[in-house]
């Protein structure tokens, strides 16, 4: 099976957790895009979604979802997102679409974060694919050294502008063994703005979806 194939199946479980008429959170990726295409095969099932990237909104106004801000609604019941890798923990890498930084305040001001994931992506420690980190521009240099000492070895993300107007250094070869205390000390670096763990705040529900079956964690 492909792995769009799978991403498609475990986007399909995700719809079980949202109810009528909702206003959810939408992530953003290629999983989250077959979410959104599940979503509008039920015209009005939802009232609304608040998004995590333009590339999301564009998606949405395609299908005629309504984008709302989130400043204008309180704590959101769902959000459903993809990752770049998880653990069986539900920490979870995330930004390699870049858009790690709306992810991250979404997934704070949501009751319950979906994540949906094919299984290639769940990994026994994180840090294979490279850490996304979000840093003011003229940062970037300081914030490389600082990553180095960590043990890092960060890399601009070239031709690549956040939606924030920041740049994204990707962190090579970090051995990611305590997740909650590296998402701290990375986001102590003055001039980061987010860095791509979610382990503060992890994933509620994984779907994860192989080549047999869909399985929920
Ligand atoms: C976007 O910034 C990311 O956090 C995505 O959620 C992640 O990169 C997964 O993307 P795919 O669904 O395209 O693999």
């Amino acid at each position: 099976m492909s792995q769009d194939q799978k991403k498609r199946n475990a986007a399909k479980v995700a719809i079980d957790y949202i109810k009528n008429n909702a206003i959810i959170g939408v992530g953003t990726g290629s999983t989250i895009n077959f979410f959104i295409e599940e979503l509008a095969k039920n015209k009005g099932f939802i009232d609304g979604a608040v998004s995590s990237s333009v590339a999301t909104d564009k998606l949405l106004k395609e299908y005629n979802i309504p984008i709302i801000e989130l400043n204008s609604v309180d704590e959101l019941p769902v959000y459903v997102d993809g990752a770049d890798e998880a653990t069986k923990n539900k920490h979870l890498v995330k930004g390699g679409g870049g858009a790690l930084t709306r992810e991250k305040i979404i997934a704070a001001a949501s009751k319950k974060f979906v994540c949906i994931i094919d299984d290639t992506k769940l990994v026994p420690i994180l840090g294979k694919f490279p850490l996304p980190v979000e840093v003011i521009p003229m940062a970037q240099s300081y914030v490389a050294r600082e990553i180095i000492k960590l043990g890092g070895q960060p890399e601009l993300r070239r031709d690549f502008i956040t939606d924030n107007g920041n740049i994204i250094l990707d962190i090579h070869n970090m051995k990611i063994e305590n997740p909650s205390e590296l998402e701290n000390k990375i986001d102590q670096i003055t001039g980061v703005v987010t860095n791509g763990l979610f382990a503060k705040r992890p994933a509620d529900i994984l779907i994860i979806a192989s080549d047999t079956e869909v399985i929920k964690k």
